[in-house]
């Protein structure tokens, strides 16, 4: 325990040093998640926790004006896109749970972005029937039709209180008269210029005109990214897409050889959509059904473990590392065959999410000895590359819960904005199997279910979890990080159910990952030499490495408690700096 307390808090310290305000010298040294990373911040009559402390305090600041949970969470997405950029945005889209106290249900939200009317299921093969991942990737193609705004309004106009004005009048403040420089974005604008440079409405929108960087604690002002945002605010969806932004959106994708159109963008809808639910102990489980994976199978991880004495294996012990990484193979091995977009396909959500079915699948795995994914299904290699999405929870004292994660793909998405609107555009068509059996850049395979189709949206690993006990919501958690969102939630919510652990320090715990292909273990830090022995003495293959470039962790959660004192626990991830919870 010693050994992983030190790594942590080496991990924590070396991106860390603190801001509290939002003073002119802010962001210039890399920010303090938590003063401890054991100790979650408490509050008593809410909670907003973010990847970003000015959009976290955008939405604290939402709950103190009088705003429920559902307005501190849109002022929160708004914000995240003028100061979080890397992730946060309104060129992308993603999920939203809400709980609603007075109704006493949970809402699923899906305002995943749309293939264009355009698309088809060889768009990214090439000429010898490859694919073509740069195109998939990094091009004007590599967009779907965005569908944040519209799940943000939605979201705001249901189940909000405030007016649209006052929910976006933080984002909007951030972006017209700026906001100093953040670490971490200047961090990440260091490290993908290439990419960012390419393109030359990135290249005006995040460096100066010399093409030199805004450094930390410098103010950065975002004009054109304000005034879609005030069109926004004064016309509801139809200022995003209809009229300027629209002309200027279709504009950018005539430019690139893009393909959406007007047409595309006036039939974007969201979708409401039932949530999947299971129990653990007590517990009620409610997470984000298709199309995202990642509901679906935390619940089918949930179900096997729970007959398992989880907690005299003892934490990330061998034997309870080997189990978990056996439910995740049996896990992901499904989602590459059967999950997609229920518009589309028929996916058996009630089989897959069933105490029955994991009983079946509990049946399978052997106690001492690692099942090779290839016995669970025909294998592939994972490729290397560097991700981001974020996630934000939010509780009120009414008793509301939101748990949203949306996303533009790779960190700064296609890396390519709309010249005169302000925004980058995701490259969310990747999330697509573009042919059946070739990984995605996570390393996902898939096949017809997830293939490209006009009017469908791609297969998600995002995970926006809520857990209720006695009908109340006790936590709000999720994360980023790809095919390891699914991994890393589950690990944060099993910490507090099974372990007791408090929200921080179920999300300082080194975590693991094993995606059922590539057919390997993935670890954090932390996780003890004798250990990783063990595990490979049981025939799981372990690499030792991280699979991806930059950095050595999987997932960053930000996850909401609410104790049975009545105060709200809120624990930012450690693992992203800048992360952020902001009590009320
Ligand atoms: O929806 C998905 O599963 C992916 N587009 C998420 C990408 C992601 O998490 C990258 N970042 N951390």
């Amino acid at each position: 325990m010693r050994l992983i307390i030190s790594m942590l808090v080496a991990v924590a310290v070396s991106c860390s040093i603190g801001i509290t305000s939002l003073a002119a010298d802010e962001g210039k040294k890399p920010p303090i998640t938590t003063a401890s990373p054991f100790k979650p911040v408490l509050g008593e009559k809410g909670m907003v926790v973010s990847q970003e402390k000015y959009a976290s305090m955008a939405g604290r600041d939402v709950l103190k004006a009088g705003g429920n949970a559902v307005d501190a969470a849109v002022a929160t997405g708004f914000a995240l896109a003028v100061t979080h950029p890397q992730a946060g945005n309104i060129g992308g889209g993603g999920f939203m749970l809400v709980y609603l106290a007075a109704e006493k249900r949970t809402i699923a939200l899906d305002y995943r972005e749309m293939a264009p009317a355009a698309a088809h299921k060889d768009l990214f093969l090439d000429a010898d029937g490859n694919v073509d991942s740069q195109r998939a990737l990094f091009s004007a193609m590599s967009s779907g039709v965005p569908g944040t705004v519209m799940g943000l309004l939605e979201a705001h106009s249901r189940y909000g209180r405030l007016s649209r004005a006052e929910v976006m009048a933080p984002a909007i403040r951030l972006a017209a008269e700026g906001f100093p420089m953040t670490w971490a974005l200047h961090d990440a604008l260091i490290r993908y210029e290439d990419r960012m440079k390419a393109d030359a409405a990135s290249s005006h929108y995040f460096y100066k005109a010399d093409g030199s960087l805004y450094q930390p604690g410098e103010l950065f002002v975002q004009k054109d990214l304000a005034t879609t945002l005030k069109r926004i605010a004064r016309k509801g969806a139809n200022g995003f897409y209809k009229g300027t932004t629209a002309d200027h959106l279709v504009a950018a994708m005539q430019a690139g050889g893009g393909i959406i159109t007007h047409a595309d963008l006036a039939a974007y809808r969201v979708r409401e959509r039932t949530p999947v639910s299971g129990t653990y102990d007590e517990y009620q489980v409610v997470s984000m059904p298709p199309p995202s994976s990642g509901g679906i199978h935390i619940i089918q991880m949930l179900n096997i473990l729970e007959d398992y004495d989880l907690k005299e294996m003892g934490h990330n012990s061998a034997d309870y590392i080997h189990l978990l990484a056996e439910s995740m193979k049996r896990a992901y091995a499904d989602r590459s065959k059967f999950l997609g977009d229920p518009d589309f396909i028929d996916v058996p959500v009630d089989v897959l999410t069933s105490k029955s079915y994991a009983a079946a699948l509990r049946g399978s795995i052997n106690t001492g000895k690692a099942t090779a994914s290839a016995d669970i299904l025909p294998g592939a290699a994972m490729p290397k590359e560097s991700r981001d999405t974020t996630h934000f929870s939010v509780m009120d004292s009414e008793g509301n819960a939101v748990s949203n994660t949306y996303t533009v793909n790779l960190i700064f998405g296609s890396g390519k904005s709309v010249a005169g609107a302000g925004f980058l555009l995701n490259n969310e068509m990747d999330d697509f199997s573009s042919k059946p059996g070739v990984p995605n850049v996570f390393g996902l395979v898939g096949g017809a279910a997830n293939a490209i189709e006009a009017g469908k949206r791609p297969l998600s690993s995002m995970t926006p979890t809520l857990v209720l006990k006695d009908g109340i919501p006790v936590i709000a958690s999720g994360s980023p990080g790809g095919s390891t969102i699914i991994t890393a939630t589950f690990q944060t919510v099993l910490n507090i159910l099974e372990f007791d652990m408090n929200p921080a320090e179920a999300t300082a715990m080194p975590r693991i990952h094993h995606q059922w292909l590539p057919d390997n273990l993935f670890f954090e830090p932390g996780i003890s030499i004798d250990t990783i022995r063990l595990l490979k003495a049981r025939g799981q293959p372990i690499s030792g490495k991280p699979f991806w470039s930059g950095n050595h962790t999987l997932g960053k959660t930000q996850t909401i408690v609410r104790r049975p004192d009545g105060l709200f626990a809120g624990a930012a991830d450690p693992r992203g700096p800048g992360s952020y919870a902001a009590a009320y």
